[in-house]
């Protein structure tokens, strides 16, 4: 079945709430399922079954209950934009406003700290851009004034993204001793020739070195983010960059398949990707590699040794709440009292931001997400995850009651896409593969535009 338009423009809409990071600014990640050339194959039927209506949902209610809490700090700069990217990401002139900046992400957060009272935090993720471009002293002020701010748990994950270009010698150290206590090394390859074709800043060797870095510098728990269908990639090479990245021993891989996105150089002048069916046959090799050396895949694009999967991602994912600061930060919180989830994202620009920071002017908008548009918000976070999620979830993350899945939910089960056990519901694998076709199912007419 071919997806609608508007389905298709409403899963897009819908999907900044999914990607690795939502708290960035990311235009667009639509892709929900695991790269597939033959996507039509196992396509679910159109349905005939009506889309839930926001009166028909009033009175099916469950009662909303408050989710754990992460934040999410955005830095908005970058030594060259990379030909690929859409993140909210800016080159960075000579030299960085970072005090100036700190101090707004703080009255950012300040200005937050009525939505959320004295909810703990779990954790907290500092994500760019790239971060790795501030000074550590910068890094320790902001996290002693979000202690100061918000009652952190003892175990808490802070994790910080870094570019290897852009990590001299002790800089980890400093890092670690700000508090970060893991690591998002953005790799992307260790081929100098893919390295050049992706506009990096850095070669192969850089990389290496910037794993062993964290190493040495004692971050136990640390991630490589690698992307695959790179121009020109043959499918040993991109088995060659999984060989060498787990040679180095991260905790944590994010695979991501290269994707050529709106607004970027790459998506005006399209470079020669590998065909489809090589990149899917790349893919089911990498994924091979990684559970063969024990990373269990336990996201769409995330693999990590046991009791390594990534908490501020895993709390995105199971529709938990976060604040986000920064320019063009999203945020997402549950309101007990209004019995609403709301959403809400700080102006793009650093410039704007940094002028207007801790006003009401910072804030791009904000919005209480529809209640029809809940069931599909849920299950496209969730079903990204191996796990899927327990029955009792569903009401106590949305203020629905579950019985509104029905019978979508059901025909799912019923064509392989989706099992239910125990009262847990989760993809089969044929599902996960075509995600997009179980959430098309779930796509209101109302957020159809
Ligand atoms: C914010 S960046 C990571 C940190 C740092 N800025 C860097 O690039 O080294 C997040 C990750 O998203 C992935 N990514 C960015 N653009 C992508 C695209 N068009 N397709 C697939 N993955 C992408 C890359 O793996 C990148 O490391
Ligand atoms: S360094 Fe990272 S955030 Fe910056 S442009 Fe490149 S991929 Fe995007």
């Amino acid at each position: 079945m071919r997806l609608a338009s508007a389905s298709i423009r409403a899963i897009k809409y819908l999907s900044f709430a999914t990607m690795a990071h939502p708290g960035q600014t990311r235009a667009d990640r639509s892709r929900f399922s695991m790269h597939h050339p033959m996507s039509l194959d196992l396509a679910v039927a159109a349905s005939p079954i009506p889309a839930n209506t926001e009166s028909n949902l009033t009175d099916r209610c469950d009662r909303l209950q408050a989710p754990p809490l992460s934040l999410y700090i955005h830095i908005p700069w970058c030594l060259r934009k990379c030909p690929y990217c859409d993140f909210n990401s800016h080159t960075a002139s000579e030299s960085l406003p970072e005090k100036r900046y700190i101090r707004a992400l703080l009255a950012d957060l300040d200005q937050d700290l009525a939505l959320v009272g004295n909810r703990e935090l779990r954790s907290i993720f500092i994500g760019g851009g790239t971060p790795s471009l501030f000074g550590a002293k910068s890094i320790a002020e902001l996290l002693v004034g979000v202690r100061a701010r918000l009652n952190g748990a003892a175990d808490m994950e802070i994790t910080l993204e870094a570019n290897p270009g852009t990590v001299e010698s002790g800089k980890f150290e400093a890092f670690r001793a700000a508090g970060v206590n893991r690591l998002s090394i953005g790799v992307q390859s260790f081929n100098n020739a893919h390295l050049r074709a992706l506009g990096r800043i850095h070669d192969g060797d850089q990389a290496r070195v910037a794993a062993q870095a964290a190493r040495t510098a004692g971050f136990v728990n640390f991630n490589l983010d690698l992307m695959f269908g790179l121009p020109r990639q043959r499918i040993e090479e991109a088995l060659t960059d999984v060989q060498t990245a787990i040679g180095l021993g991260p905790t944590h891989l994010s695979l991501y398949q290269l994707t050529l996105e709106p607004n970027t150089l790459f998506h005006r002048h399209p470079p020669r990707l590998p065909a489809e069916e090589t990149v899917w046959r790349m893919q089911r090799k990498c994924q091979a590699l990684l559970a063969e050396r024990g990373y269990a895949q336990y996201e769409i694009s995330a693999y990590a040794r046991f009791g390594r999967r990534c908490a501020h991602n895993l709390n995105y994912w199971r529709f938990g709440d976060y604040l986000g600061i920064g320019a063009g930060a999203h945020g997402k919180i549950t309101d007990l009292k209004r019995q609403a989830i709301k959403r809400l994202w700080k102006v793009k620009h650093p410039r704007h931001y940094l002028e207007t920071a801790g006003t009401p002017e910072s804030l791009g908008g904000a919005a209480a997400v529809p209640k029809t548009d809940l069931p599909l918000e849920f299950l496209m976070n969730h079903l990204r995850l191996r796990e899927g999620f327990a029955a009792g979830d569903f009401g106590k993350r949305t203020g629905l009651a579950f019985a509104v899945l029905e019978p979508k939910l059901s025909a799912c089960v019923e064509r392989g896409l989706l099992e239910r056990r125990n009262g847990h519901i989760r993809c089969t694998d044929d599902g996960w593969n075509f995600l997009d076709n179980i959430l098309e199912e779930f796509v209101s007419e109302a957020s159809s535009p």
